[in-house]
């Protein structure tokens, strides 16, 4: 991707032709292993925008991520077809009125998106019947292969394309959704650049609220710092999600930062504050947690917690490489925390015991990790035939998949101290034996710690593209205003004055870990 010393990179429009050129080769295998005729088109409806409930004020629209794959437009009230039997794309845009013009700004002309979206042709969307009719190759009434199917996070179903005139053509509802979620799942060359931008991006912007984080302060601020610098410093005017700005009790909440919980505590001495936010780039996700102490210094208990979770991160990355199970990377993370925290006294016993009762999940009740795109939980996650499991811990993932070359999957592991968890596993005959009841006291109002890191799965190992302070001496250092990466002087100071880090060597940021 062409990167600009000021400004955002430029966007290289020819990934969205790969895109369609990768659902175009799967799908002519499909056809062809059904003995289905190359006939058709694959028609999909980008996103409308929407008002505010009866209002007109209409939020900032954002293209509905599977129409962004394979078009890349950033417009609403587009629709978008591919030509099955020879792979030319046809985009049809409204057609604005002259009220646009008065309101919005110059209505461009359709030559102007043909260029910018590479496709072969570009017409109105009241034009789509007869346009669709006329370049049909089959015999009969013209097919259309639809988007529908589940999206199994959500638990919600794509919208079928819709349109006046949709009667004259015959539909097919079912074999498009898993293609094109299949080919979401790897990514190429220039979906990693821009998800390593929308990450290098979010990484600065979390070292920026470190560094202005003090007591006394609202997370809101801590969340406006973060907004500030990915627009400001980086051109994102999205996120892929709701910022999550936690401190203190609040950040055993995994969600925390919803309309109802919104950001607002004020920050206080000896918080552990759990900051998960991320960038989004020319629709491409980030998802980045980090989690340090509110005042610069960790306590004794906030580096035993966050070190248990680091070195669950760390195991997990230097595991990772093509083949690799995910259930057995949470697994990993779980025991790795359940380790910690015996070695710190919080819990008594075999943690091989504490497996089997499935303890983990009372302090990591979410998955270890999930792929990462166009959305911060993309989409691939379950294909047909694949099931959740139901223990738990394990049926929080959000995908079982055995690690591929060219995957992006989150490696967040956490441990919070939630009573709504605790409580009941404390009284369980099973579980109670494993609390150190009067250890478990100090932790009550503790909160959580969360690392979330975005990985590239490469041919032998993984790729770290998230690039930011994770040892306890290097957030202290940098908290402490060092500027990242820090400097060998720094590196010097910090790591020899630091009374324990993690049991694994730092990681060097964005660099190939291979196994
Ligand atoms: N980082 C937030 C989430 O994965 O839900
Ligand atoms: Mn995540």
């Amino acid at each position: 991707m062409a990167s600009s010393s000021h400004g955002p990179p430029e966007i290289a429009m020819e990934l969205h032709a790969l895109n369609r050129a990768k659902l175009v080769h799967s799908f002519r295998q499909y056809l062809k292993a059904s003995s289905l005729p190359l006939f058709g088109f694959i028609l999909l409806q980008g996103g409308g925008e929407q008002s505010r409930y009866c209002s007109d004020h209409v939020p900032l629209f954002r293209q509905e991520s599977y129409f962004a794959y394979l078009f890349g437009v950033r417009e609403p009230g587009f629709y978008g077809a591919i030509d099955v039997s020879i792979g030319k794309s046809v985009l049809f845009a409204p057609r604005l009125t002259e009220d646009y013009a008065i309101w919005s700004g110059k209505i461009k002309p359709l030559s102007s998106f043909k260029e910018r979206y590479m496709v072969s042709l570009v017409c109105y969307s009241d034009e789509i019947t007869e346009v669709l009719k006329s370049h049909y190759r089959g015999p009969g009434k013209p097919l259309l292969y639809l988007l529908h199917g589940l999206n199994t996070d959500s638990n919600k179903f794509s919208t079928p394309a819709k349109f006046e005139g949709i009667e004259a053509f015959q539909t097919d509802m079912t074999s498009l959704h898993p293609i094109l979620s299949e080919i979401r799942v790897l990514k190429s060359e220039l979906e990693i650049s821009l998800i390593k931008y929308a990450n290098d991006i979010s990484s600065a912007a979390h070292i920026e609220v470190m560094q202005k984080s003090k007591v006394g302060m609202k997370e809101y601020q801590l969340e406006m710092i973060f907004l500030h610098h990915i627009y400001m410093h980086g051109g994102c005017r999205h996120c892929s999600y709701t910022c999550i700005c936690a401190t203190g009790e609040n950040s055993a909440f995994i969600h925390y930062g919803h309309a109802a919980a919104p950001n607002d505590r004020t920050l206080e001495d000896g918080d552990i504050a759990l900051m998960d936010m991320g960038a989004e780039y020319h629709f491409y996700a980030s998802d980045v947690a980090c989690s340090f102490p509110v005042n610069g210094k960790f306590t004794d208990d906030q580096r035993l917690v966050y070190n248990a979770v680091l070195k669950a991160h760390n195991a997990v990355l230097s595991t990772m490489k093509p083949g690799v199970n995910w259930i057995d990377m949470h697994k990993l993370a779980e025991k790795n925390i359940l380790e910690s925290l015996v070695a710190g006294g919080i819990l008594v016993g075999e943690v091989d015991s504490m497996m089997e009762e499935r303890l983990g999940a009372v302090f990591m009740p979410h998955g270890i990790g999930h792929f990462l795109g166009l959305d911060a939980h993309d989409p691939g996650g379950y294909p047909k035939g694949t099931e959740r499991p139901t223990e738990p811990g394990l049926k929080a993932l959000r995908t079982t998949r055995e690690l591929k070359e060219c995957m992006v999957i989150t490696v967040q592991p956490g441990c919070y101290f939630n009573d709504v968890l605790l409580m009941p596993a404390m009284e369980n005959p099973n579980t109670s034996k494993f609390f150190n009841q009067e250890a478990i006291e100090r932790f009550r109002k503790f909160g959580g710690v969360r690392i979330e890191s975005v990985v590239h799965v490469t041919s032998n190992g993984c790729e770290n593209l998230t690039d930011l302070p994770r040892e306890t001496w290097e957030i202290e250092a940098v908290m402490a205003g060092a500027s990242w990466p820090l400097d060998s002087e720094t590196i010097q100071k910090y790591k020899s004055t630091s009374s324990s880090s993690s049991s694994v060597a730092p990681e060097a940021p964005a660099t190939e870990v291979s196994t």
